[in-house]
């Protein structure tokens, strides 16, 4: 058989596959492509999973109701009484590589507006530095203390992927072992218009869109790292955000309280400034850990105080979780929800590129926080906000770039 026969061949079987999915837009500029773009075609609509578009009319998205009780948390009172116990333990477990760390950096930035990998933005005033770099500079800490580096697993995007490689690769991977590094690229999923029909975002591409944070551990099986976790007999996995330049990764003492609650999993929190505060909160629904996210909490959910006046539902997450790994596997064959968000997505329509500037589409993601629940329990240990928490999401305003380069300068940071 020929090439052009093979071709055929699977021209014939696309051609059957996207009628049975109502999807025959994705083969429109089929005739104007040369041999090479019909085969990338080809291989791209053999990979769709059609199936995310049921959720389009049927979200899966677990159910909003339920009993929604508090969670104790290990307060910092509580922590600071322990400490010394909790960082044994932590150190102890970092020093026999039990431990690896997964930088969550697959995101888009959109609110943001930086059209490169987030983790190259540049945070400071006077100088270059770069978010990955502060990260970096956070992890140095440890490994000073600890004299053991841990494996970083880092999570890019079909999107960023090669310019955050060369970014770690140009700087040298900020003076961490090039050896202890991984870079893989998460899954994607379809992007489609309200309609339901999948988007191209070149002739010859189908418009695909990262699956969500959640996609991290199933990426990871994916990419065939799992057996490296496996054969280096790592235990926990500190799973965190690219965004918060205050984040403590692999910090001894979260990972010695967390080890020693004999939980499935652990989450650092911050008492939420006010009600409406944009982050998820973690609390417990019908007595299993449960992460409301903003968007989700009703106004009584997000406003309800205690009879000394404070929030009941008030510990906020920061996206600095601890997973233990044997129970990972949980979240795989209990199926994560998709959640669907509207999205400005550029395609080709008339044969043109089109960027619309308002919704015009459907992403389908899978969060972290949908994870949590499955571990069955979550340990909620907190720390104090103006340290540990400091998230770039806006340009100007609450979370943003001016209020994280005032926090880091409160910490000492020259930037
Ligand atoms: P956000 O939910 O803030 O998303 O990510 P984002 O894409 O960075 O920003 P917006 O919403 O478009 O403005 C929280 C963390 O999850 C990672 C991000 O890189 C960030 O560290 N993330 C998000 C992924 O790794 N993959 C995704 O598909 C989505």
């Amino acid at each position: 058989m020929n090439i052009s026969e093979a071709h055929s061949v699977e021209y014939e079987s696309a051609i059957n596959l996207l009628s049975r999915h109502n999807q025959l837009q994705l083969l429109d500029y089929y005739g104007e492509l040369d041999e090479e773009k019909r085969r990338i075609l080809l291989k791209d609509i053999e990979k769709v999973n059609f199936s995310v578009l049921e959720n389009i009319n049927n979200s899966t998205v677990r159910s909003t109701g339920g009993e929604y009780s508090p969670v104790t948390a290990r307060s910092l009172e509580d922590i600071a009484e322990n400490r010394k116990e909790y960082e044994e333990e932590g150190l102890k477990l970092l020093r026999e590589n039990k431990v690896g760390a997964v930088l969550l950096a697959g995101g888009q930035g959109t609110r943001l507006g930086f059209d490169k990998p987030k983790g190259m933005f540049d945070i400071g005033e006077t100088r270059f530095l770069s978010i990955f770099e502060q990260q970096m500079k956070n992890i140095e800490q440890v490994t000073k203390i600890s004299g053991a580096y841990f494996p970083l697993f880092i999570m890019t995007s079909e999107i960023n992927n090669t310019e955050t490689v060369d970014f770690f690769r140009k700087n040298g991977y900020f003076d961490y072992p090039e050896d202890k590094i991984r870079f893989y690229i998460q899954d994607a999923e379809p992007v489609c218009g309200f309609d339901g029909k999948i988007f191209l975002s070149e002739k010859h591409r189908v418009a695909l869109s990262p699956n969500g944070n959640g996609g991290w551990y199933s990426s990871l099986v994916n990419s065939g790292l799992k057996s490296v976790i496996e054969r280096e007999g790592i235990e926990w996995l500190n799973v965190y955000s690219v965004d918060n330049v205050l984040q403590r990764i692999c910090d001894p003492a979260f990972i010695g309280a967390a080890s020693l609650s004999g939980l499935g999993c652990a989450s650092k929190v911050v008492k939420k400034t006010r009600p409406e505060e944009k982050v998820g909160v973690l609390c417990e629904k019908d007595g299993k850990p449960c992460i409301v996210e903003y968007y989700e909490a009703s106004k009584e959910f997000s406003e309800k105080r205690d009879k000394n006046g404070e929030l009941v539902f008030r510990y906020g997450v920061t996206l600095n979780y601890l997973f233990r790994v044997k129970l990972l596997d949980k979240t795989l064959s209990n199926k994560l929800p998709y959640h669907i968000a509207e999205k400005a997505v550029p395609h080709i329509r008339d044969g043109k590129t089109v960027r619309p500037d308002k919704p015009n589409g459907y992403k389908f993601e899978t969060l972290v926080v949908d994870m949590v629940s499955d571990m069955g329990s979550c340990l909620a240990y907190e720390v104090e906000r103006e340290k540990e928490f400091a998230p770039v999401k806006n340009k100007t305003g609450f979370d943003s770039v001016n209020t994280a380069r005032e926090l880091l300068k409160l910490n000492g940071v020259k930037l």
